[in-house]
């Protein structure tokens, strides 16, 4: 939008506004109330509903302010008999299909058209004729469908399409008769579940919670997503210590994501209240005996004497500190605390699927925020696959091209969803996408760099060319695929191939909500690796204090790792991999049951908000592990506050520096973390680089075809295991004979559709 500044008056008063804003949005920014149904920020427009009515001088009829840009000397009147009168009569023509039973209706209590009936309806209903009828339904596992309540206002359908990329569901049927649904009355797509946050009225209806409870029986408490690294904010719903739904709906909260969140974020959390919760502490006494219930005091004695007798006869580096990129920075901190201050051990780490470390060294410019990504000119992503990894990522840079006309380049050697929007794919053979990031440092490696990727190297100019021709942002986003010499040189690429007055940000794409957390908090500052620790496991390392779980690939070769340690604790939600061989597992409480901070991929530092007691016995990671310090001796004077652990962090960390939970407490005002951006000699680097791509095949297949939507979203994993709608997916979809009852049906008379766990998220 142009930054020239012109004059509206709205309702007699005169306002400065920026040309080409559109009138709606000047109109509710000045604080007058706009009515409206088909508008929606961000997406394309309808213009359908006819709510929006206002009177603009000069202009011989009522117009739909959605629809008008302002112009100099506009002068707007927002309310009046005759707008009224046209917004009562629009309503009155809305509620003509709509059956008017909201007591029984999903919705009732947080729906548009009930609320915007009570402020502009009229008081009776004089259409006589019989409504249409359609049945209820369900269109998926996760999302239930009452076709009658719909207004037509195709909210759900261009978010699918724009946000999604997906087009999964359609208006059908003709004149009055049209209705919202699938192609083949079933959804086969990512089942996010946008469409029904978005729908205004109770068409659309969250298929897993249905009938549970009436909105505002609940609880909510605004908490930050607990998978991915997009860090979305999300609205807990609890009702008598259950978490009962998460909703991003912006009447709850109005964070980076506005209402976007993906399945995992929306349909993930039934792990929470699960019945296989661990419910007290547990003590194997003897190897391969049973665990055996214990309190914790006992607990928390027993793995101190057993710390502390296997240190002193073998060394502080016998003992082995782990954390999950999952858990909150307090955790992390008070971890690493632990590991460095109290035992001293250099054997510690995350068990992330790769570190950030050397890019986080190296960065020479700063971190892209989701806000940038969704208004860059050109956006280059190598490797990963945001659409199925983080989801919210997908999206920004769907929106990006297709409403802000961004240029998109994938590097990949897999053609992965978002390549449809890419205006260059190019396809390298697997493994070889750090040639192309050695190329980009320096053209004179661009015909070694193709030769081993198996592309053109007019492929690499073109991408060195776009990027250099780019006035604007540059937002470069890279997956796990690089490793530590390839992120060293990524963050240093800014000053390689941007022109000045361009900015140029980095976008790293890990797959944990805490991932960059576990990176700032230290976690990773050993360079020691999850599978280094497990090799070493029985030989060097005699015990491992574990705060989550490792994940399955890094069991893949050492399956019976564990098994050779003299003492193994394991603080964990579930019985899992890591906990099979443990001499003690502590419960501890998920995400929805402590207070705490992730930061996310843009560094933003985010609260997460206790919705509900911690189930059974379960304890905040950070809690156990400061116990487990005072018993072994060090007080860490945290007093049983997680605040507190952030004051610490708040001095202590160089990132973090100054901050207070009250500075992070406005969702839609997110503090970035500061971490050291400044230019860095990756002459090391480049060099071995440029070893390990000349070590890389000359020849070698590409892969071909697709990535099918969901093949990552829906993997069962520790967590997801836990939501049967996840098992129905993970197993294709199937369409159930009847849609008028719960999908899950198809569970109970086949039980092969209830995978084990295959993979670990
Ligand atoms: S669940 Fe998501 S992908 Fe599926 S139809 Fe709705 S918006 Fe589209
Ligand atoms: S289903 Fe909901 S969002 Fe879609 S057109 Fe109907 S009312 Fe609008
Ligand atoms: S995109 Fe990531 S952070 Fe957002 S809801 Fe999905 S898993 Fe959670
Ligand atoms: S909001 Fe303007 S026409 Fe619907």
């Amino acid at each position: 939008m142009s930054t020239e500044l012109i004059h509206v008056t709205i309702n007699g008063q005169a306002y400065e506004v920026a040309k080409g804003a559109r009138l709606i949005d000047v109109c509710r920014d000045k604080g007058f109330d706009i009515p409206s149904f088909c508008y929606y920020s961000d997406l394309a427009l309808q213009a359908s509903c006819r709510m929006c009515l206002v009177r603009i001088e000069k202009m011989p009829k009522l117009q739909t302010s959605c629809t008008i840009t302002c112009t100099d000397g506009m002068a707007v009147t927002t309310q009046s008999e005759e707008i009224e009168k046209a917004q009562r009569a629009m309503t009155e023509f809305l509620l003509a299909n709509h059956p008017l039973d909201c007591p029984v209706c999903d919705r009732g209590g947080e729906c548009e058209l009930q609320e915007m009936t009570f402020d502009w309806g009229g008081l009776e209903e004089r259409f006589t004729e019989k409504k249409n009828y359609y049945a209820e339904r369900y269109l998926s596992p996760m999302v239930a469908n009452d076709p009658q309540r719909c207004i037509l206002c195709k909210r759900c359908t261009r978010v699918c399409d724009e946000w999604m990329g997906e087009d999964a569901i359609e208006a059908g049927g003709r004149g009055a008769h049209t209705v919202i649904g699938t192609y083949m009355g079933w959804l086969d797509c990512s089942q996010c579940g946008n469409c029904i946050e978005v729908c205004p009225t109770g068409t659309l209806l969250d298929g897993t919670y249905r009938h549970q409870t009436r909105p505002w029986e609940l609880a909510q408490t605004i908490s930050t997503c607990n998978f991915c690294s997009d860090g979305c904010q999300m609205s807990l719903g609890s009702r008598g210590g259950e978490l009962k739904r998460v909703v991003a709906r912006d009447r709850y909260v109005n964070g980076i994501n506005g209402e976007f969140l993906c399945i995992k974020g929306r349909f993930g959390h039934p792990f929470v209240n699960h019945e296989d919760r661990i419910r007290t502490p547990l003590i194997r006494y003897k190897k391969g005996g049973k665990l055996i219930p214990a309190t914790w005091d006992e607990a928390i004695r027993y793995v101190a004497e057993r710390l502390d007798a296997i240190a002193n006869a073998s060394g502080r580096n016998a003992v082995g500190v782990v954390g999950s990129p999952r858990l909150t920075n307090e955790a992390l901190y008070v971890l690493h605390k632990f590991a460095t201050e109290l035992v001293g051990t250099d054997n510690y780490t995350t068990t992330d699927a790769f570190s950030l470390k050397s890019f986080f060294d190296n960065l020479g410019s700063p971190l892209a925020t989701h806000h940038d990504i969704r208004h860059a000119k050109t956006i280059v992503v190598i490797g990963g696959e945001p659409e199925e990894l983080q989801p919210f990522t997908g999206k920004q840079i769907r929106q990006a091209v297709r409403n802000g006309g961004a240029k998109l380049v994938i590097v990949n050697s897999v053609r992965i969803r978002l390549g449809e929007q890419a205006s260059q794919f190019v396809h390298v053979r697997p493994g070889s996408e750090e040639a192309f990031i050695l190329a980009l440092a320096n053209s004179a490696n661009d015909s070694l760099a193709a030769h081993k990727a198996g592309i053109d190297a007019a492929e690499i100019a073109t991408v060195r060319q776009l990027i250099g021709d780019t006035s604007g942002d540059i937002v470069f986003m890279f997956g796990g695929e690089l490793g530590a010499d390839a992120q060293a040189v990524v963050g240093q690429l800014g000053s390689i191939l941007a022109k000045e007055g361009a900015r140029f940000l980095l976008h790293p794409l890990p797959l944990f909500n805490n991932s960059v957390g576990a990176h700032d908090l230290g976690m990773m500052d050993s360079s020691t690796t999850p599978e280094q620790i497990l090799d070493s496991a029985g030989v060097d390392i005699r015990t491992l204090y574990v705060a989550g779980g490792f994940l399955p690939q890094h069991f893949e070769g050492r399956e019976d790792a564990l098994s050779k340690l003299d003492f193994l604790v394991v603080q964990e939600l579930f019985q899992n991999e890591t906990t099979k061989y443990a001499d003690v597992v502590l419960p501890a409480a998920s995400y929805a049951e402590i207070d705490g901070t992730f930061t996310n991929n843009d560094g933003f530092v985010q609260r997460v908000r206790q919705s509900i007691a911690p189930i059974h016995q379960s304890k905040a990671d950070w809690m156990i592990t400061a116990q487990l310090a005072n018993e072994l001796g060090l007080d860490f004077g945290f007093e049983m506050s997680a605040s507190t652990v952030f004051r610490e962090i708040g001095e202590k960390v160089a990132a973090y520096v100054g901050l207070r939970y009250p500075l992070l407490k406005d969702e839609t005002k997110p503090v970035q973390a500061k971490h050291n951006v400044s230019a860095s000699d990756v002459a090391t680097q480049l060099d071995s680089l440029r070893s390990r791509v000349e070590q890389l095949p000359n020849e070698g297949e590409k892969l071909h075809g697709r990535t099918k939507v969901g093949h990552e979203l829906f993997k069962i994993g520790t967590l997801t295991d836990k939501v049967p709608q996840f098992h129905l997916l993970a197993s294709g979809n199937p369409r159930p004979d009847t849609t008028r009852v719960s999908p899950l049906y198809q569970i109970t008379v086949d039980a092969s559709l209830k995978e084990g766990a295959v993979a670990g998220d």
